[in-house]
């Protein structure tokens, strides 16, 4: 029982798509409306509103280390080991990338991803962030450091924590995470792909 109530509670907290409330609450177009039309720290970056952007960016990756830590901490008081951590990584995941507070239409689940795995343990998250930026900065994709840092992440859990039930779950991220990008990764072939900075028609 307790296993099920803490993997429904990370998926809600996953459902609190940060895009759509801080754009909302600063006055700014829903950003699944203009650029990528996704509600994500990358798109409402297109806006112009740096700060819009930031501020998503902390609070989906502050949901996902949220789900992660409180079962990390809290669960082990009812009999939560690493099979809940795993489930509650995945569901707070889904929640993102299905919300049900958005009629299911999500993000791509990169800050909510860096989140979780910085909560798994801090190591795991700042190589997978590390990685993101070092792409980021010579490449200036947003998706392209996302798809490079996905690629990572499972290899950096294995090579420090071994094969394990949460290897998989972040293995499981990285899939769906590659499968979110899949638009993306047709434009970075056609070389189509709008790079970090570019701004789009129709945001404000
Ligand atoms: O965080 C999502 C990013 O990797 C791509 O976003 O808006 O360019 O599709 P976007």
């Amino acid at each position: 029982m307790s296993l099920l109530i803490a993997t429904v509670a990370a998926y809600l907290i996953g459902s609190i798509s940060f895009a759509v409330i801080v754009s909302a609450a600063m006055g700014l177009a829903d950003p699944r409306s203009y650029g990528s039309k996704n509600p994500g720290a990358t798109n409402v970056l297109r806006s112009g509103n740096k700060t819009a952007a930031i501020l998503t960016l902390l609070g989906d990756a502050f949901k996902g280390w949220l789900a992660v830590w409180l079962v990390t901490r809290v669960g082990p008081r009812f009999g939560l080991g690493d099979t809940a951590v795993a489930l509650a990584a995945i569901a707070v995941f889904l929640g993102h990338l299905y919300p049900v507070f958005f009629k299911f239409k999500g993000g791509k689940g990169v800050a909510t991803a860096a989140g979780v795995l910085l909560a798994i343990h801090p190591v795991l998250g700042l190589a997978t962030a590390l990685t993101w930026l070092i792409v980021a900065f010579f490449m200036r994709y947003s998706s392209l450091a996302a798809l490079v840092s996905a690629v990572f992440a499972p290899l950096f859990d294995i090579f420090l924590f071994g094969e394990n039930e949460i290897a998989w779950s972040v293995f499981a991220m990285s899939a769906l995470l590659v499968w979110r990008h899949r638009a993306n990764i047709g434009k970075l072939i056609a070389g189509t792909e709008s790079r970090i900075g570019d701004k789009k028609s129709g945001a404000q």
